[in-house]
């Protein structure tokens, strides 16, 4: 597993960085202070998380310099029509002078009251985006996406300049999404894996396979399935916990053969439980967005 993945813009992101979606305040100070201390130089929040804030006490807490980790942040659903005023919250929130990456956190801009906001097309808000980017690279050091599936790129893609630097996206044995995954290095875009295990009550720490190969290298369940996205080229992975032993163990992954990386990906031909999945096209399926 190589310790870093290099961006397209020439940045360096660390491989194995600290998830904090559902991460409670209260809790995910802890969380962000221990990572820092063993190891992790890569924390990943967004305003919809609720928890900005706290993630920035965290990182004070712990001491480590700020040009020595890499921060994600992302811009939130309702505040697709204002993304200045955003990226100002959030670096206020977070208590930063700038963020390592600012995704747009899904193609689907939604009003205050939680509905689609048809108002807003997304495309533009990828627009303003790449105007601040260009304006404030004291403030923003590289931009994308997350939750794009291969229509929704292209679309992107044929009208900007800017090629995302990541697409953040659902990724474990259920979810591979090698097409989409694929689709992205080809056009210089680095995959980031969030929700390795599954997400809370996960099938997959109990899986056979998971478990078989776990008994083979001596790790947890959990140490396989982070691992496994670390091991596909390109990939970077977010686990989440606020666990103290936990984060500090889930920091530890491992190498596995191809092999064994083809087996567990192969648990999604017979083992599917999320939406999200390989022939998933997107929210818009869902009525949740206009289709491209
Ligand atoms: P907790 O935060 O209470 O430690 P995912 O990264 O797929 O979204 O999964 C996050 C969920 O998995 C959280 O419920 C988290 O619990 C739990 N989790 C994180 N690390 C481990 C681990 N090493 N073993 C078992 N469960 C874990």
């Amino acid at each position: 597993v190589s310790p870093n993945t290099k961006l397209n813009t020439g940045a360096i992101m660390p491989t194995v960085g600290l998830g904090t979606w559902k991460s409670k305040p209260g809790e995910v100070e802890h969380a962000v202070e221990v990572a820092l201390r063993h190891g992790y130089r890569h924390i990943d929040t967004a305003t919809a998380y609720s928890n900005e804030a706290e993630v920035g006490k965290g990182i004070k807490a712990s001491g480590v310099p700020r040009e020595e980790f890499f921060l994600t942040t992302k811009l939130n659903n309702p505040d697709m029509g204002h993304p200045k005023e955003a990226l100002q919250y959030s670096l206020k929130q977070l208590d930063t002078p700038y963020l390592d990456l600012w995704l747009m956190h899904w193609p689907a801009p939604m009003t205050k009251e939680g509905g689609p906001d048809k108002s807003i097309d997304w495309l533009d808000t990828w627009h303003q985006m790449v105007s601040l980017y260009k304006a404030h690279p004291d403030k923003i050091k590289a931009i994308g996406v997350s939750n794009f599936c291969v229509p929704y790129l292209e679309r992107l893609l044929a009208s900007s300049d800017v090629v995302p630097a990541v697409n953040q996206i659902e990724l474990h044995p259920s979810c591979p999404q090698q097409e989409l995954v694929d689709f992205c290095k080809s056009k210089g875009i680095v995959v980031t894996a969030y929700s390795p295990l599954g997400s809370d009550g996960s099938p997959l720490l109990k899986n056979e396979v998971v478990n078989k190969i776990a008994e083979k290298y001596k790790v947890a369940p959990a140490i396989v399935l982070i691992s496994l996205q670390a091991n596909r080229p390109g990939i970077n992975v977010l686990p989440k916990s606020v666990t103290k032993e936990r984060v500090i163990s889930n920091f530890n992954v491992i190498d596995l053969t191809d092999e064994e990386v083809k087996e567990l990906n192969d648990i999604s031909k017979t083992a599917m439980f999320r939406v999200c999945h390989p022939n998933w096209t997107g929210w818009g399926n869902l009525g949740f967005t206009e289709a491209v």
